[in-house]
């Protein structure tokens, strides 16, 4: 669900038309739904009612201070993986206790960072990061709160760039060696083990991966308090997926059913991952029409976005549902939607069949609002677009578009070439 609509023949990201937007603040721009974010967000947590949970929304989807914002004032945490993660999470007004940092290479800035923080976990992901985190917790004469991220090895059956639970995947600690090291974070002076963690993959269309994976985390668990070490917090990671075109991903209530059932009683607080599901669809990128040309070959619609504003296409050949913002009815034809960038991978669709458009008119490309800006680049010198959220009738512009001057921030000619 999701509150972007046609009226007539105009579409409505809620109660405003999505062409008044793109008059007042030009094209390209990303449009968020404050509503869908809303029952998004309120549709996952609200699965896992009645046990013990934080929901710490993964910022790696859509880290703009608004959208972040958003999930703090409705009870979110954070999931980050980097010091700018952690940044914009804190700036957004995250609270310390509810942020997990996960990831294989964090630097010795961002772990001292992150524990002058004082955030709530550490997902370790190595056995040298988690030497370096003690020596680091040592020095801020502290002890790190930490999880070992696991590798349960299951196959979550979605694109290959965005598997991780497999043992071929550089995520998480092979299970195999994954005691051994347990036994000896608990010995580590700087350290307190309060967690065990792991994220599988993303889009995830299917429940099974992930109760497999949560069992073996379980039977891990058991053993850990064998030994002796017992887990507070049990982080089953992101990864649930969205319909971008035909997908049928569990309701978030068919996803946590079988969760919920075998936490049970269990007494441990489960965190989760979220970030595709929560705002993926809810947002849209907005483009104008430049030109129409053909080939013997194909016809190609000319936008003015790119693949440095959304790489998702060009990167996973993945599927957005394109359509006009404006129905004019002139019926269809197989076309390429292409953008200004120099290479013949900058598309966002290939072989469509799509509306007739004319140059000048907008397009919306759908479920843009996850790794969309996110991922998005200066290449070609773009400036990146602008972010915008409305909420009922009103629009705000949530991050401005980069100026030229903004292109070039920070770089200097040296002396010797100056004029
Ligand atoms: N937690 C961890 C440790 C992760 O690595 C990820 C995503 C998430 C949570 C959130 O996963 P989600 O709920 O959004 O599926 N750029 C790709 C997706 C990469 C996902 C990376 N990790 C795309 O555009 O499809």
């Amino acid at each position: 669900m999701h509150h972007f609509h046609y009226i007539s023949k105009e579409l409505y990201c809620e109660d405003v038309p999505v062409a008044k937007i793109a008059q007042e603040v030009g094209t390209p721009f990303y449009l968020y739904s404050h509503a869908t974010l809303m029952q998004h967000f309120h549709a996952f947590d609200g699965a896992f009612q009645g046990l013990d949970h934080l929901t710490c929304f993964s910022l790696k989807s859509n880290s703009n201070l608004a959208v972040v914002r958003l999930m703090a004032l409705e009870g979110g945490g954070a999931d980050i993986v980097s010091g700018g993660e952690l940044y914009r999470a804190l700036k957004a007004g995250v609270g310390p206790k509810r942020i997990v940092f996960s990831g294989v290479g964090k630097t010795d800035d961002d772990l001292n960072f992150a524990l002058a923080t004082g955030i709530l976990m550490f997902n370790v992901e190595s056995e040298q990061e988690m030497e370096r985190l003690d020596h680091l917790a040592g020095r801020h004469g502290t002890r790190a709160p930490v999880s070992i991220r696991v590798n349960p090895d299951v196959d979550p059956k979605t694109h290959p760039y965005i598997s991780t639970g497999l043992l071929e995947n550089k995520f998480g600690i092979d299970m195999a060696q994954a005691l051994d090291l347990y036994k000896r974070a608990a010995g580590l002076p700087n350290l307190e083990v309060i967690g065990l963690s792991c994220h599988i993959g993303s889009q995830l269309t299917d429940v099974s991966p992930f109760v497999a994976s949560l069992e073996r985390l379980l039977d891990l668990e058991e053993r850990l308090r064998e030994q002796g070490i017992s887990i507070k917090y049990l982080d089953l990671g992101g990864g649930l997926g969205i319909t971008y075109q035909n997908e049928w991903p569990p309701h978030p209530e068919d996803y946590a059913g079988p969760i919920k059932e075998r936490l049970a009683g269990r007494g441990l607080i489960l965190i989760l991952e979220p970030g595709r599901v929560i705002t993926g669809n809810a947002g849209i990128l907005v483009t104008k029409v430049l030109y129409r040309k053909a080939s013997r070959a194909k016809t190609f619609f000319v936008v003015d976005a790119a693949m440095n504003d959304l790489i998702r296409p060009s990167l996973y050949n993945s599927y957005h549902a394109i359509q006009p913002v404006v129905r004019v009815g002139r019926g269809r034809i197989k076309a390429d939607i292409v953008g200004p960038i120099c290479e013949s991978g900058d598309f966002l669709a290939k072989d469509r069949e799509v509306e007739i458009v004319e140059p000048g008119e907008l397009l919306a490309v759908m479920s843009a609002g996850a790794y969309g800006f996110t991922m998005a680049s200066n290449y070609n010198s773009r400036p990146r677009v602008a972010e915008v959220m409305v909420k009922e009738d009103r629009f705000y512009v949530v991050r401005e578009r980069e100026s030229f001057e903004d292109l070039i921030r920070g770089e200097h000619i040296p002396d010797f070439m100056a004029a």
